[in-house]
């Protein structure tokens, strides 16, 4: 596939709302240096102040709605494996699209879709070039940052760019075939707290299963074995017990 048209700005509202004012039916990739209203999942701020990598790629929908539902998993794993590759570092997944160092948060991943036009939108934060003193206090899990990781600068082009090309590949995948074992195989590799007892919570906080987390299947399910069986979660934000 050809590379999406790419625009950059110094400074925006957010990349996923860009890219949703932006988009004409053709892939296209919003990044900027800074926003001023980045978008967390569940109606959270994202900070993003200069140093991070704040992106968004608008992709129209050609196959059924039911393939994107795994994009967001698949979108993580491509963010985990993008930054092994350009830094060095293994990232945790802890799912569905959380990224973690240790037990602090280094990226996240926020999808969104217009179904009357046909677009989904793969928003991707990575904490890189900052300092996580510059990201203030009250956050709900405390952050990390490439940056502090690695006691030194990554080049965000390299990063951009090795994070766009995996994205791509997880899409495709997702449209054509279905998440399937190969990318849960890559994700399990990856995944916080298999093995430990884990609980699924909505987002009231109510509880919808406990088990201890054995990985994740062939569709992006997430599969906790408890004394009554084994859950498939689909949905829900893991704790640890
Ligand atoms: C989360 O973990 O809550 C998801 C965070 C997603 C942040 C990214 S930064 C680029 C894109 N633009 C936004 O406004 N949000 C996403």
């Amino acid at each position: 596939m050809a590379a999406p048209r790419r625009i950059f700005h110094a400074r925006i509202d957010s990349t996923n709302l860009e890219a949703k004012r932006l988009f004409d039916g053709s892939p296209l990739l919003v990044v900027a240096a800074e926003q001023s209203a980045g978008m967390g999942r569940l109606g959270r701020i994202w900070q993003s102040p200069p140093g991070g990598l704040w992106m968004s790629l608008a992709w129209p929908m050609r196959a059924p709605l039911t393939a994107y539902q795994t994009v967001p998993l698949a979108a993580g794993l491509a963010t985990a494996e993008a930054i092994a590759s350009v830094c060095g570092l293994s990232a945790g997944i802890k799912w569905p699209n959380d990224l973690l160092l240790g037990d602090n948060k280094l990226a996240g991943v926020l999808c969104q879709t217009e179904l009357d036009r046909q677009v989904l939108v793969v928003g991707i934060g990575i904490n890189a070039n900052l300092d996580t003193t510059a990201l203030g206090e009250g956050l709900r899990r405390p952050p990390t940052s490439l940056r502090d990781a690695l006691g030194a600068d990554v080049d965000l082009e390299r990063l951009e760019a090795a994070l766009l090309e995996r994205l791509i590949e997880g899409l495709e995948i997702c449209e054509r075939d279905g998440f399937g074992v190969a990318l849960a195989q890559r994700v399990n590799a990856r995944l916080c707290w298999r093995g430990a007892r884990v609980r699924s919570v909505d987002e009231q906080g109510t509880a919808l299963a406990e088990g201890v987390l054995t990985g994740i299947d062939g569709s992006g399910a997430l599969l906790l074995a408890s004394d009554s069986g084994v859950h498939a979660l689909t949905v829900g934000e893991l704790q640890r017990v």
